[in-house]
């Protein structure tokens, strides 16, 4: 089977957003296996926890399995109602890590929370900053998003720091269960105003012209009732 013919049924499937040495691409099985081999290597500290559910804990088969299983059940979860898009991200070819956006009642609301992940040795060189101005830009300007959302621990510096560089507005506090202990997020959002004043900036962060492609038929996926 080649992309090009999963994509004519699942549009996703050729979604693509490049800047220079940066890019974002549909997951397919060849590249989940290699981001669940990265993530088995490693995520974050053993004394961190940076997400709610604790899929990162365990021996590296374990984490790995667990990348397939959430990416497996979500693949198909893209339509008017819950959305979830999850995109290897590739640096220099190489995959380094996934930016997700996912959101319920995308047709009614189009809002989606980002949510992401580096391989620990691709971390502090810039790639989550630049990786998620590209998914606000593909969310802003190709699928016509109204807010992104975003949410960090207050123990998560780099987390919070790519919100805060890339404009986000501070949303408030939330407390938490983190495994079994409450915990305080920021919580942050970006609407589509305050993308609007914070476009250029991010377009000079992320460092290359952003390119896409494949977005106009995933749009419209979004908007058919075979979604
Ligand atoms: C969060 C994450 C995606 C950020 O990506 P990254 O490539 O490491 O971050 P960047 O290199 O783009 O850094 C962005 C900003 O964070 C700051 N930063 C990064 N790591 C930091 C740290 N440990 N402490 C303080 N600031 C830090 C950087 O200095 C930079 O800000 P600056 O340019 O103003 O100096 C990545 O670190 C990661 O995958 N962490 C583990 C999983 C995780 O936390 N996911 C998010 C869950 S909400």
């Amino acid at each position: 089977m080649t992309t090009e013919a999963l994509t004519r049924i699942w549009p996703a499937a050729g979604l693509r957003v490049r800047a220079g040495d940066l890019e974002l691409r549909w997951i397919d099985d060849t590249l989940l296996v290699e981001l669940a081999e990265l993530a088995g290597r490693g995520v974050h500290a053993e004394s961190t926890m940076p997400f709610a559910f604790p899929w990162t804990r365990g021996s590296a088969t374990q984490v790995a399995h667990r990348v397939l299983d959430y990416q497996w059940r979500n693949r198909s979860a893209l339509g008017p109602d819950r959305l979830v898009l999850e995109l290897g991200v590739l640096w220099n070819g190489r995959p380094v890590g996934i930016q997700g956006a996912s959101g319920s009642d995308w047709s009614v609301l189009r809002e989606v929370e980002t949510g992401s992940w580096l391989g620990r040795e691709f971390q502090g060189r810039g790639i989550g900053a630049r990786m998620r101005a590209m998914i606000l830009h593909l969310f802003f300007e190709g699928l016509d998003a109204e807010n992104v959302t975003s949410a960090a621990y207050l123990d998560n510096p780099a987390s919070n720091a790519v919100s805060r560089k890339t404009g986000y507005e501070q949303d408030g506090i939330v407390r938490v269960a983190r495994e079994g202990q409450a915990a305080m997020q920021h919580r942050y959002r970006m609407t589509r105003e305050r993308w609007a004043a914070v476009r250029e900036a991010n377009a000079a962060l992320v460092g290359a012209p952003i390119e896409m492609s494949g977005v106009a038929p995933v749009a419209e996926h979004l908007r058919s009732d075979r979604a």
